[in-house]
């Protein structure tokens, strides 16, 4: 399905500065002109999940469009580090509902060991990969959330 999507590019608009699913108009969106997928991009694992659009027009920044930060590849983001997370994803643990409005919450940075032991991804983590929640399944980045 990713090459499938990812070909069709004129099906693809960036919306910006919106916290309100219902507020977004399709054709309002930046045009995307290219899409550059991670070259070792696994859709069996999801490693290297990561990819960049190249928008036909550049965005106008201000106080709700805004550059993201990126660490340093040496960076260390050590165990229990408060970590934001933020989505329209599901609100409630059976995956019935989902929120209207962009939600986020905090949640603590686990141990790679930890989340890759057999009780909780079971080997399934690479190394580009962070993890972080409760493993009590009390929230994730989708879950009881703060509204912004
Ligand atoms: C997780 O475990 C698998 C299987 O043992 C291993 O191949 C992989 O490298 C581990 N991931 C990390 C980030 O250590």
């Amino acid at each position: 399905t990713q090459s499938f999507r990812l070909s069709r590019l004129s099906s693809w608009r960036v919306h910006v500065g919106l916290v309100s699913h219902s507020t977004v108009r399709p054709h309002q969106g930046a045009v995307v002109e290219r899409i550059i997928t991670h070259p070792l991009y696994s859709a069996q694992n999801h490693d290297y999940d990561v990819a960049l659009l190249q928008l036909r027009t550049p965005l106008h920044f201000s106080y709700t469009v805004g550059a993201v930060c990126l660490p340093a590849e040496e960076r260390d983001f050590p165990r229990g580090s408060e970590c934001w997370v933020s989505g329209w994803g599901h609100t409630d643990p059976s995956h019935t509902r989902s929120s209207d409005l962009l939600q986020a919450s905090v949640v603590p940075l686990l141990s790679t060991q930890l989340c890759n032991s057999s009780c909780v991804y079971n080997g399934a983590l690479t190394p580009r990969m962070l993890c972080a929640g409760y493993l009590d399944g009390r929230s994730d980045a989708f879950q009881d959330s703060l509204p912004r």
